[in-house]
């Protein structure tokens, strides 16, 4: 059940739930599992499958509030590349637009932007900015096309008495569009289009769509009557329905504001991503601060504003996990802390971790430091980890791609994979992605080492491919400052491929298929593969996808789908951990091969130079 109107939820130790609402229509939905992930994959079948995003979605993005200037930023761009840190993404914040007007940019300080966005784009980059829903209405007549055009059209929400409701967000006064009503759609695409124009961008960020508002209601105030004062009002910041966002009693074209205020977010969400489609004819890519069920069939979400502290890096990991439980798997925390400066040691844990957020975005505002402005050995230790992101980059998209299809999360409570070990009920501090790597970052300043929860079976470290077998036991790890530490859940096979400072699934980057073995030898994964950014190519069956299988010492991968942007990939080398006695001979597709074989059972082959899509086997005897 999902309340568009506002609702209080409480945990009672029973254990139980007392739910409270102050109106709407309940509809509730069972789900029976039996196990928690099939009871998320039922609840998104019944909301809708996140929309699989466009590759860049899952590089790295920086954003600032307070560059200040389009060369600022441009500069900041620069000295990722020379520093060689990989970057994606370029945002910019509210500081880019005039007087924080919405679809405008700063005539004098961010004279650049377009130049800027072009060689971003050149660079195979692209850039992401902000909008705010409030869109000002105290610009002179004729001179702001945005409010003008939204009044000729009757898109803005009207106060009890049918005028424009007028409320205060960054720009001073502002109106606010309703996204219930489809003509409110046509005009923020042609916004964006028109903007677009001017600024080619390739995706939005949606802000304060709470909606957000200084003031409580609007600047008459709200009627006083029983919809703003309800005989209860749940516990909600302000302890007023009106408080920080617009009147209750505004009325929108669906319904009264009371019925459909938590819905502002995702009905702009789709909006935005309905526009993009149109404007850039790609997948279109929004991050949203608001979120309702059915969000992630529009956009993702940021966790919202955090602080430079090492607590808000802990309960992050809670956040990631909740969302992609609430069908919203493009999530993450800003990196290193939205306010106060960020410690060194901090950012670089935090960078870390952000590297398996499924959406990794440094973020931080005015007057703090991003990763290019730390020492050499911090800025070091953050671009490893997010080479060793780019390096998983098959496994993540396909991870996404089973969240599409099947309403799978991406990042996962360990618990999910192992249901029947209640010492994984309680676990905050470590997560999985998909069903087979284990991430326990560091969470604490000065320590050297981690500990982490190991349920029971065999592990291999990812890096060294060295086994680690528990009893369902918490193991100490060494964690120097420059490590995160990452392990293989035997029966796995993880696609990964030579990490370039973009993503790129066209690239050509070779693949490297790491296959972790379980005690009698076998292990599976999959991989999907498309052109990475044109709309519904699982719908349209424009896509690779090869499933990889190990048994009795032979890899088989079999191309169950081919698509053309798989020819443009090699397969350059396989790893088997486990493997427990030395290969006297390697063949691939029958033919003999070089090898190397470690004593902690890691056997390699390497320049295999294999076509992705077309089957191909390695066995050893
Ligand atoms: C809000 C956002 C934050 C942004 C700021 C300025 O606080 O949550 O991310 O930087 O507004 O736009």
């Amino acid at each position: 059940m999902s309340r568009s109107v506002s609702s209080d939820v409480i945990l009672q130790p029973a254990p139980a739930l007392t739910w409270r609402t102050i109106g709407g229509i309940l509809d509730f939905y069972v789900f029976l599992g039996p196990d928690p992930a099939s009871v998320i994959q039922q609840y998104v079948e019944v909301i809708g499958y996140p929309a699989m995003p466009i590759y860049w979605a899952l590089g790295y993005h920086l954003c600032r509030w307070g560059y200040n200037s389009s060369d600022s930023t441009w500069e900041t761009v620069k000295s990722m590349r020379n520093y060689g840190i990989p970057q994606d993404v370029q945002w910019n914040d509210i500081d880019y637009m005039e007087h924080f007007l919405d679809f405008t940019f700063d005539s004098a300080k961010f004279a650049t932007l377009p130049d800027l966005v072009k060689d971003l784009h050149a660079h195979d980059q692209r850039y992401v900015m902000i909008l705010d829903p409030g869109i000002s209405s105290s610009q002179p007549e004729g001179s702001y096309w945005p409010f003008d055009e939204g009044l000729r059209r009757d898109i803005f929400i009207k106060d009890a008495e049918g005028k424009t409701l007028i409320g205060t967000v960054w720009p001073g006064l502002t109106a606010y569009p309703d996204f219930s009503n489809d003509v409110t759609h046509e005009w923020w695409y042609d916004n964006l289009k028109r903007f677009h124009d001017k600024v080619p961008f390739d995706g939005v960020w949606i802000d304060m769509n709470e909606p957000s508002n200084f003031l409580d209601g609007s600047t008459e105030g709200c009627p006083s009557n029983s919809l703003e004062n309800p005989p209860y009002t749940p516990g909600i910041l302000g302890g007023l329905l009106r408080a920080k966002t617009v009147c209750a009693t505004a009325q929108q074209k669906l319904s009264i504001h009371y019925n459909v205020h938590s819905l502002y977010g995702l009905m702009e969400a789709k909006a935005s991503a309905s526009a993009l489609k149109r404007i850039v004819a790609k997948k279109p890519f929004v991050i949203s601060r608001s979120t309702f069920p059915s969000q992630g069939m529009y956009s993702g979400h940021w966790l919202g504003d955090n602080r430079s502290q090492w607590k808000d890096l802990y309960t992050s990991i809670a956040g990631i996990l909740t969302f992609n439980l609430l069908g919203i798997p493009l999530v993450g925390a800003d990196i290193c802390g939205f306010s106060e400066e960020p410690q060194e040691e901090l950012c670089v844990r935090w960078t870390q971790l952000g590297a398996f957020y499924p959406f990794t975005r440094n973020h931080n505002t005015i007057n703090m430091r991003d990763p290019t402005a730390f020492s050499p050995l911090a800025r070091t230790a953050m671009k490893q980890a997010l080479l060793l992101r780019y390096s998983l980059f098959p496994l993540l998209y396909t991870l996404f791609h089973h969240a599409h299809v099947h309403g799978h999360t991406v990042a996962r409570p360990i618990m999910f994979e192992f249901p029947k070990d209640i010492k994984t009920y309680g676990i905050d501090k470590q997560f999985l992605w998909g069903k087979s790597l284990l991430v326990t970052p560091v969470l604490d300043p000065g320590m050297d080492y981690v500990e982490g929860y190991f349920p029971e079976g065999l592990w291999y470290d990812y890096y060294t491919g060295e086994a680690v077998r528990s009893k369902g036991e918490e193991l100490r790890l060494d964690a120097p400052l420059d490590k995160i530490n990452l392990h293989l859940r035997e029966g796995s096979v993880t696609p990964t491929q030579a990490p370039n400072l973009t993503l790129w699934v066209s690239s050509g980057q070779p693949l490297h298929l790491v296959s972790a073995l379980s005690d009698d030898g076998s292990a599976s994964g999959d991989l999907f593969w498309d052109d990475g950014e044109s709309i519904d190519t699982y719908e349209n069956n424009q896509y690779a996808y090869i499933v990889f299988n190990v048994s009795q010492n032979v890899m088989t991968s079999e191309v169950l789908r081919t698509h053309e942007e798989a020819t443009y990939i090699t397969v350059e080398t396989a790893a088997f951990y486990g493997v427990k006695q030395k290969p006297s001979r390697v063949l691939v597709n029958s033919q003999d091969a070089t090898f190397t074989y470690r004593a902690n059972q890691v056997l390699t082959v390497a320049d295999l130079g294999l076509n992705l899509s077309q089957n191909f086997t390695i066995s050893w005897m």
